[in-house]
């Protein structure tokens, strides 16, 4: 029972964006009081530690050493790039994370089989970049996270403050480009937006991967969508009760973890579908022993303005700049429609991997993308039919269907030349 009722209240919460403030940080308090205690004394054998480290941590603990930097943007946001170092002469390359997810995801899968360890084994020095708005990247010079300025952005301000920050920090390190950038989902976003926007930073970067690319939108199938019309309320709601940030880490998450989703297989499977109905079904894929970890780290806030973006894609069928609404789309672009963003300008060369069980990633949205992006080195489908949004950073298979081709991708010399690695080039 006591399941049932914080399935409910996670699902409103998560759905509505709207619980009040006072139930959130009274749960919160509680859960702190009770799980942290409990929890690390419960002699359970099955515990995996990861559910209570840090991203820095969960590398170390791995076996690997582990560093932070902190990077300030040009608007004054304190970004925190973790790193496993590789050796001298090593290539570096920027692992760059999706919507309400952080630095973790690319280690959570565990030594040997995560995307990050398994480059750092291969020699690559490891660089994995946090978002503004996300637990490591919640700091600014002057603005703090509880007033609504310091969450007034979107993909955009990330694309075009972001990243440019940690690529020439890394690059300037380094005294060389950026081998690759490996982006999922936002981390994909985001490069979009900087490479046409900034392409002097873009210069800076050899080669892109996109796992589950976002840009167009409009034929996304997750119950995400059914948001849409409702998203002039749900933004007032985001304002109001929690000063325009979304699904922020918390306590009140880790205590699910721990209480709704580690104790037997049935409470699983119902924190597990969550994740699926909004992502796509893929049980198969899905290791359940990872689930508690996935949510002591995840959701890891974002700002609503970010949200409210995604929703104007998916409205407008654009990939273009935040709508202020016509009048201040006058002042802040001089003209009434927000300006697309220039695809057509991004020439670093592209990979791009979609799974065909993915809801929020629509093949259809990709194949478009493919079109618009004129240095696409490689398109890809995932060889499993219900592959779904996560599954890039989870699944079971993970490496077996999608890292190994992505190796085969960064060890190429010629990247023109895809008849070379056996890629077959489709007709756009
Ligand atoms: C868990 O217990 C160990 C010793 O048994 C202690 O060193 C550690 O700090 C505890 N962790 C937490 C989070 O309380
Ligand atoms: C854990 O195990 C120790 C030693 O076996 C025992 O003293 C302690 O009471 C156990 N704790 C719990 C919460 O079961
Ligand atoms: C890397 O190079 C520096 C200076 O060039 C040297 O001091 C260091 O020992 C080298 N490290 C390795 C692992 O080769
Ligand atoms: C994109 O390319 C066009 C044509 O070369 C150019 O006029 C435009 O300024 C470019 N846009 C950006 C953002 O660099
Ligand atoms: C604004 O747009 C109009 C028409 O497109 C153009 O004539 C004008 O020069 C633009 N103003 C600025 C400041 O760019
Ligand atoms: C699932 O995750 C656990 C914990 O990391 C790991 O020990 C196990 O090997 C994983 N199972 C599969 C099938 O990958
Ligand atoms: C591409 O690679 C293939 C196989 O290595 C080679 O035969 C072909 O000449 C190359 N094409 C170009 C344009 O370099």
């Amino acid at each position: 029972m006591r399941l049932t009722a914080i399935v409910c209240l996670l699902t409103f919460y998560s759905f509505s964006g709207a619980a009040p403030t006072n139930m959130i940080s009274e749960l919160s308090a509680f859960a702190r009081r009770i799980s942290w205690t409990s929890w690390n004394q419960s002699n359970n054998t099955n515990f995996n530690p990861d559910v209570i480290l840090n991203t820095l941590e969960m590398i170390r603990r791995a076996g690997y050493p582990a560093e932070a930097h902190v990077v300030t943007t040009e608007d004054g946001y304190l970004l925190t790039l973790h790193r496993i170092p590789g050796g001298n002469g090593s290539l570096p390359v920027l692992l760059q994370h999706g919507l309400l997810c952080t630095s973790a995801d690319w280690v959570i899968l565990g030594k040997g089989k995560a995307l990050a360890y398994l480059l750092a084994d291969q020699g690559y020095d490891v660089w994995l970049g946090n978002f503004r708005g996300n637990t490591y990247s919640r700091a600014h010079i002057s603005l703090s996270p509880s007033e609504s300025r310091f969450w007034d952005f979107s993909f955009n301000e990330m694309g075009i403050h972001d990243l440019p920050a940690m690529i020439t920090f890394i690059t300037n390190m380094r005294s060389q480009p950026l081998h690759t950038y490996i982006g999922h989902s936002m981390g994909t976003s985001s490069f979009y937006v900087m490479a046409s926007e900034r392409p002097e930073i873009a210069r800076m970067v050899q080669m892109m991967i996109s796992l589950a690319p976002v840009a167009f939108t409009n034929h996304m199938k997750s119950p995400v969508k059914y948001l849409v019309p409702f998203w002039r309320q749900l933004k007032v709601m985001l304002q109001y009760f929690f000063h325009d940030e979304f699904l922020p880490q918390n306590n009140f998450f880790r205590f699910f973890a721990k209480y709704g989703c580690d104790q037997n297989i049935v409470e699983n499977e119902i924190c597990a579908d969550m994740i699926f109905m909004i992502c796509g079904y893929d049980r198969e894929q899905f290791n359940y022993t990872l689930l508690p970890v996935i949510l002591n780290h995840d959701p890891a806030g974002a700002s609503a303005k970010t949200l409210l973006h995604y929703v104007q894609g998916l409205q407008s069928g654009k990939f273009r700049q935040f709508d202020y609404g016509r009048e201040k789309n006058l002042l802040m672009y001089n003209s009434s429609e927000p300006p697309n963003y220039d695809l057509a300008n991004i020439t670093v060369p592209i990979a791009l991997f979609y799974g065909s069980g993915d809801r929020l990633v629509n093949i259809v949205d990709v194949k478009r993308l493919y079109r618009a992006l004129p240095n696409v080195m490689d398109i890809y489908e995932v060889p499993w039919p219900k592959f779904n949004h996560v599954d890039f950073l989870w699944a079971k298979d993970a490496p077996k269907l999608v890292y190994e081709r992505v190796f085969k991708l960064m060890k190429r010399k010629n990247l023109n030349n895809v008849t070379s690695m056996g890629l077959q080039r489709r007709s756009k």
